[in-house]
């Protein structure tokens, strides 16, 4: 069980830790990071309490809502995102604070219905309004799809901070303490916010760009979001992330690769190691992922923030070996679009993973720059092949990076 924190005076951090849910959004590994579930408590002559926690964690955050106040005196709940994983628990609240008002936008009052059958007692706020708790106010902003079509921000003053739920989020329980200026290193939150990024809010990356546009000129003295740290030494910093992880999207992506391969029986990997080395010998930076043992929630950040991708696998039933299919799927659910591409892949008879390939690629728009197949173990004369293919998709990449640094 976690313990309240006071983030500025009056607003205090009733987040909840998460270390028991294997998936989150029944998809995304974090059995071994966890994740917080951020909610806020707003003590003044009103009493706000800002998102909630998933219905699993509903003790645990009613717990600290009782070291500091009394639920049944909550007059607002704010509600800045519909997503379960910050509103499981408010049916319970619903019983326990009788006169507490909904706040939301819009577009979440009908989810409220939808998802919790809450029709009463809902007021739905616009894009700037404000709500005045006493010396406190709230202030609304709309981030449409960060992560949510229905999201909002919260920005609370005194104290400037902004309460973002997902946005500028990450996985990660906190460990040990919540603010970013509590921790000497912070390259696995950061880390951790990147796969967070990529996997949930990666299809966004123009609302995200948005979104930062226009809470450009709040004076922010904390960043609060519903996930991951807080950042009160340094909001910049997270900001500066979501700017640059937003702009991946939008054809600012490293030119890197991403090697991804699956194998059956050792040929395609074989062939594997040649790319690679045909890579390494131009020195373009490379992570390599076999996907059948690597789950994709891993893959997405590289996959995400390079240009180049190499795709690896053999013909199955007459189609692209399955596993990687599916990775490409989530490369498409994740509009993961406009990469470079190459593949290669062993097949045993009539083949058909190529051809699979270039189908699942035709929608995300991936230019495919080489490809290479071969029947069985690759020869002596297949393995120079594939290292020349390696060797000339990685100067393509290497030039892509230079034509952008022209073109600024
Ligand atoms: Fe943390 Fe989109 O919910």
């Amino acid at each position: 069980m976690s313990e309240a924190v006071e983030i500025a005076p009056g607003i205090y951090w009733i987040g909840v830790n998460d270390r028991t849910t294997d998936l989150f959004e029944g998809i995304w590994p974090i059995a071994r990071e966890g994740v917080s579930y951020n909610a806020y408590l707003i003590r003044d002559e009103k009493l706000a309490l800002i998102d909630l926690a998933k219905a699993t964690k509903g003790e645990d955050l009613l717990r600290q809502i009782d070291t500091l106040a009394d639920t049944a005196a909550l007059d607002y709940v704010v509600i800045n995102h519909m997503e379960p994983d910050h509103t499981g628990v408010l049916r319970l609240v619903q019983r326990l604070a009788p006169r507490a008002i909904f706040v939301c936008s819009e577009k979440a009052r009908e989810m409220l219905g939808t998802f919790y059958g809450i029709t009463e007692r809902i007021r739905v706020v616009h894009d700037g309004e404000t709500i005045s708790l006493g010396r406190h106010e709230l202030k609304f902003f709309e981030t449409p799809f960060v992560h949510w079509p229905e999201t909002m921000m919260t920005w609370v003053t005194p104290g400037g901070v902004l309460f973002s739920c997902d946005g500028f989020g990450g996985f990660g329980a906190l460990e040990g303490a919540i603010f970013d200026d509590q921790h000497d290193s912070l390259e696995y939150y950061e880390q951790e916010a990147l796969r967070y990024y990529s996997n949930i809010v990666a299809r966004y990356g123009r609302m995200v760009l948005k979104a930062i546009d226009k809470l450009a000129a709040l004076p922010i003295a904390v960043i609060a979001p519903a996930h991951g740290l807080v950042w009160r030494g340094h909001p910049e910093r997270i900001v500066e992330l979501y700017k640059q992880w937003a702009g991946y999207s939008l054809g600012a992506d490293k030119p890197e690769i991403t090697l991804l391969y699956a194998t059956m029986y050792g040929a395609t990997e074989t062939m594997m190691n040649a790319v690679a080395r045909g890579i390494t010998a131009v020195g373009v930076p490379m992570q390599i992922f076999d996907v059948t043992h690597t789950h994709v929630s891993y893959i997405l950040p590289s996959l995400y923030s390079r240009k180049g991708v190499v795709v690896g696998a053999p013909t199955y039933e007459g189609h692209l070996f399955p596993v990687m299919a599916s990775v490409l799927a989530m490369a498409e659910a994740k509009h993961l679009t406009g990469k470079k591409a190459a593949y290669f892949g062993s097949f045993a008879w009539s083949g058909g993973g190529q051809g699979t390939f270039q189908k699942l690629v035709e929608p995300l728009k991936w230019e495919i720059l080489e490809q290479l197949v071969f029947p069985g173990n690759p020869t002596a004369e297949d393995l120079k092949k594939g290292e020349a293919l390696g060797a000339d998709f990685a100067r393509a990449i290497q030039k892509s990076g230079l034509e952008g640094k022209t073109d600024g």
